[in-house]
């Protein structure tokens, strides 16, 4: 058991002891935030004082005179309102270290109550290729699962595509007019993808048409603030309270014939359907084998398609949905943020709603998986749906115990401030974006080691170039918009996926070294087993090493960290530092050039954080090289 839990531990015993009715859930010990204050802190007492009317310093000398911690920590003070600062002992710490370079642990522990979690990420649309949006939802979610599969719990991933919906309607008649002038089915989805787009601009410029028609006055207006058409079309339809744009498309009544045959069953269309998903999943696949991302499960929403109106009239029974203006509807006039958003489940021409599938989706996933949790990582322009649909969920299953969590997102910006778009104005496609990733670290690590073999470049560019892109999306807050910057990215000495790489490069180099000159000592793992106790022995004296074997520690503490907020970036800024502190420690301590125990003990400290650095960059998705 890690350090700061056993300190939990019987922190939470003296606390009965003191308190004996206290709630311990929340007496946790976590890492000082400033480590010159100590190692790890507790702030509980304050908590616990409070709500009694106690003096909290007082309570604090009172808990901390039934605490023996004398084996772990050197000392315990009081500090301000009645934190508790705990300050590790070094022979505590190198014994931990001593563990884990036996193989007994890599500092973090699995969870002694795993939960069930599904998953629900990447989830792209058929028939419009991946772009850089989705790219976040993808390596978020990825990551996500892979952090929870470490610490022990049962992870279901669930690719929810959009496959099934009122966009099949436009398309189908696109493949037909297709076909009919090119005399063959588009081979490709991109070709597919054209299709569409062509659609939607046809609409546009319908739209325009007939807003301006309506509102000479408006389109005037947007025209002088230079937006492009299809802001306009939005503003305008936004401002004036209309429908969508293709309520007023020619095209509108050929594509709602094509979705009525393809939702009975029409053997024609059905058919051009899936070759559409088929198309799209062969794209989609490309670019998962790419990242190294598998899912357990992918049942696109229309999988769900059968299920749908037994939901509506589940609903609509058991009096939380109630029809509206022809539509049915659920209605939150007790949730003051959706008071004026009710959600539609199924509209006044019988189609279902973007809520109605996933209310589909949560009760299959419930009744499969049995989950302890599930989330959702998407965009954040998806907050208001998810709200929605927690707020019905818990009116129709009040007493299920699942907790549902919306994983939300930011924008990826350009250097310009505005969406990330290519230099022609398109959005950017996920596989364009990764090629040049790999072509611009082909060049930097070209120009860092001019020596490598040139057979060696591809692969370590696509190792680098890959990485680098998955970092840049985990490294920010994923909240906030994030800046795309081709430089910042493939920095070699700044925050990023190449300069972790470089780390554990050199550490493997120290060990090819090592064994080089003589290294039976340190690479052989068949030496008898008094000669590795003795190995295993670390001494931590100069700052640098016990810096260094502090962060080690709390490579668990993050982990934990991350899986309970769902942010990444706690484990990158983690490795980041760790890094740093190795390299601060490597330049004070000769380790290959020194002698005896000495020697051996800063090999195990190498040996360790190499360790924790590959480990914690496969979480992050990223493979390690072990020569850059
Ligand atoms: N396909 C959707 C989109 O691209 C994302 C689906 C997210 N998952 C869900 N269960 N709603 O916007």
């Amino acid at each position: 058991m890690p350090p700061h839990k056993q300190i939990e531990q019987r922190l939470q015993q003296a606390v009965s002891a003191a308190l004996p009715d206290a709630d311990l859930t929340n007496v946790l010990v976590r890492p000082c935030p400033d480590p010159k204050f100590g190692d790890y802190q507790s702030n509980a007492l304050m908590g616990l004082a409070k709500s009694r009317k106690l003096n909290p310093r007082q309570l604090a000398a009172d808990v901390l005179s039934k605490l023996d911690v004398s084996d772990l920590c050197e000392k315990v003070d009081i500090a301000g309102a009645g934190f508790l600062n705990f300050h590790l002992k070094t022979s505590a710490l190198s014994q931990v270290l001593a563990e884990a370079a036996k193989g007994e642990h890599l500092f973090y522990s699995k969870a002694t109550q795993p939960r069930t979690y599904v998953v629900d990420f990447s989830s792209p649309n058929v028939a419009k290729p991946m772009h850089v949006g989705h790219i976040r939802s993808t390596i978020l979610g990825d990551t996500l699962a892979r952090v929870l599969r470490l610490l022990g719990h049962r992870v279901v991933t669930d690719n929810h595509i959009g496959d099934w919906g009122t966009q099949f309607g436009m398309l189908l008649v696109g493949w037909k007019k297709h076909e009919t002038r090119a005399g063959s089915e588009p081979g490709d989805v991109e070709t597919l993808a054209q299709i569409y787009k062509g659609i939607e601009s046809a609409i546009q410029k319908e739209t325009i048409g007939e807003l301006g028609k309506r509102y000479p006055k408006k389109l005037e207006e947007l025209g002088k603030e230079g937006l492009p058409e299809s802001e306009i079309v939005k503003k305008m339809l936004n401002d004036l309270g209309a429908n969508k744009p293709n309520d007023l498309s020619p095209t509108d009544v050929e594509s709602r014939d094509e979705l009525v045959k393809l939702q009975a069953g029409d053997p024609g269309n059905f058919a051009i359907w899936q070759k559409m998903r088929a198309l799209s999943q062969v794209q989609f696949d490309t670019l998962y084998q790419r990242l190294g991302i598998k899912f357990d499960e992918t049942l696109g929403e229309s999988f769900y398609n059968p299920r749908l109106q037994q939901i509506v009239d589940d609903l609509r029974s058991k009096g939380i949905a109630r029809e509206s203006e022809g539509a049915m509807a659920v209605f939150f006039d007790d949730i003051p943020q959706l008071k004026d958003s009710p959600a539609l489940i199924q509209k006044s021409d019988g189609a279902f709603n973007y809520t109605t599938t996933d209310l589909a989706t949560l009760q299959h996933r419930l009744e499969t998986w049995k989950p302890d949790e599930v989330i959702y990582v998407t965009d954040g322009r998806q907050q208001l749906h998810f709200q929605q649909l927690f707020a019905i969920f818990r009116r129709w299953h009040p007493e299920s115990k699942t907790k549902l969590d919306h994983v939300w997102f930011g924008s990826i910006l350009g250097e310009d401030g505005k969406p990330f778009k290519t230099r022609s104005g398109e959005t950017v496609k996920l596989a364009d974006l990764l090629d040049e990733a790999e072509e611009r670290a082909a060049r930097v690590v070209a120009e860092k080691n001019p020596d490598l073999p040139h057979s060696k470049i591809p692969e370590i560019a696509r190792v680098v170039g890959i990485g680098a892109v998955k970092y840049a999306d985990l490294l920010p807050n994923r909240q906030g918009d994030y800046v795309f910057s081709w430089d910042k990215l493939l920095a070699l000495n700044g925050n990023t996926a190449a300069y972790l790489l470089y780390a554990y490069a050199r550490i493997r180099s120290i060990f090819r070294k090592a064994a080089e000159d003589g290294g039976q000592r340190t690479e052989d793992r068949g030496q008898k087993s008094e000669d590795r106790e003795q190995r295993t022995e670390v001494m931590l004296v100069v700052p640098e090493e016990i810096r260094l074997a502090k962060q080690l520690l709390n490579f668990g503490v993050v982990l934990e960290a991350v899986a309970e907020d769902f942010r990444p970036n706690f484990l990158c800024n983690y490795l980041y530092e760790l890094a740093g502190h190795f390299t601060a420690f490597y330049e004070k301590c000769p380790v290959l050039k020194s002698e005896g125990q000495t020697r051996a003990s800063r090999l195990i400290l190498c040996d360790l954080t190499g360790r924790v650095l590959k480990q914690g960059l496969d979480v992050l998705g990223i493979e390690t090289l072990e020569q850059m």
